[in-house]
């Protein structure tokens, strides 16, 4: 397995980190407006996961979430930060577990956007191994041409297509494809739920079709005290509703402190 590395970041703001982690197969720059808008209750750090935007990784492979985690790890080690709050969206939420399960010493809260908890069906594992060698076979554009009529709701702002089209021409093919295989190897997390004791803020695009909302209310009721939001949007609801969202995390925020 590979070893952990140091990533990519770039911050905003001032006060308590929050880390912001991104899905797939999508680099740091999601997060543009929750930098911008949450910079004034948090440090907002948003990291490029190994292979992706900065993160460069010149062998891709191997991946799995415990990797991604360790990586997140290494990097706050690095920065000399204690406690860090954590914010992951969907594949980004699938490192959050796996860091609560590895790091919980270093986590404050957790902020769990357009995800679950749930690990891959058979039928599932088996569509990942068909995108890994469809990205292969065929490049970024078409997973892009894929997977765009799933990841939104019904109107989304022509500057995120358009951000998002972007950052997934972005991505190296390989990577995607090292992506899709760590997915299809998670774990299931429900039998961490009940267990979580730190605050949780679980944020849900009332759109989403790859992930519909019912469900991931029903995941978070399983965990203590979670609080759960609808904002408009789908898959990638921060984006599509970034005043909603950073609405939803500066309170939380505020209520978790320092
Ligand atoms: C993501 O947005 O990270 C992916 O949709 C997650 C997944 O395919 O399970």
């Amino acid at each position: 397995m590979p070893e952990p590395m140091e990533l990519a970041y770039e911050e905003r703001g001032s006060g308590p980190t929050a880390v912001f982690v991104h899905g797939f197969p999508l680099d740091r720059t999601m997060w543009i407006g929750q930098l911008s808008g949450l910079a004034k209750v948090r440090t907002a750090m948003a990291v490029d996961l190994r292979g992706h935007g900065l993160s460069e990784d010149p062998n891709p492979g191997g991946y799995t979430m415990d990797l991604f985690a360790d990586d997140i790890a290494a990097t706050i080690d690095a920065v000399g930060m204690q406690k860090i709050d954590l914010v992951g969206l969907s594949m980004g939420g699938y490192v959050l577990f796996a860091f609560w399960r590895k790091h919980a010493d270093r986590v404050r809260s957790l902020v769990f956007i357009d995800t679950k908890a749930e690990a891959d069906s058979d039928e599932a594992r088996k569509a990942r191994e068909a995108t890994a060698e469809s990205v292969r076979a065929n490049g970024m554009e078409s997973l892009w041409e894929g997977l765009k009529p799933k990841m939104f709701g019904p109107s989304p702002p022509d500057d995120v297509l358009e951000r998002v089209h972007k950052i997934f021409l972005g991505v190296p093919t390989e990577v995607a494809a090292a992506d899709a295989l760590a997915m299809r190897d998670r774990p299931d997390s429900t039998g961490d739920l009940g267990g979580i004791d730190v605050p949780v803020l679980w944020i849900h695009g009332d759109d989403d079709q790859l992930m519909p909302a019912d469900g991931a209310r029903a995941t978070a009721e399983k965990i203590p005290g979670a609080r759960f939001v609808t904002i408009p949007g789908g898959h990638l609801s921060p984006m599509e509703s970034p005043a909603e969202a950073n609405a939803a995390m500066t309170e939380f925020f505020k209520a978790v402190g320092k």
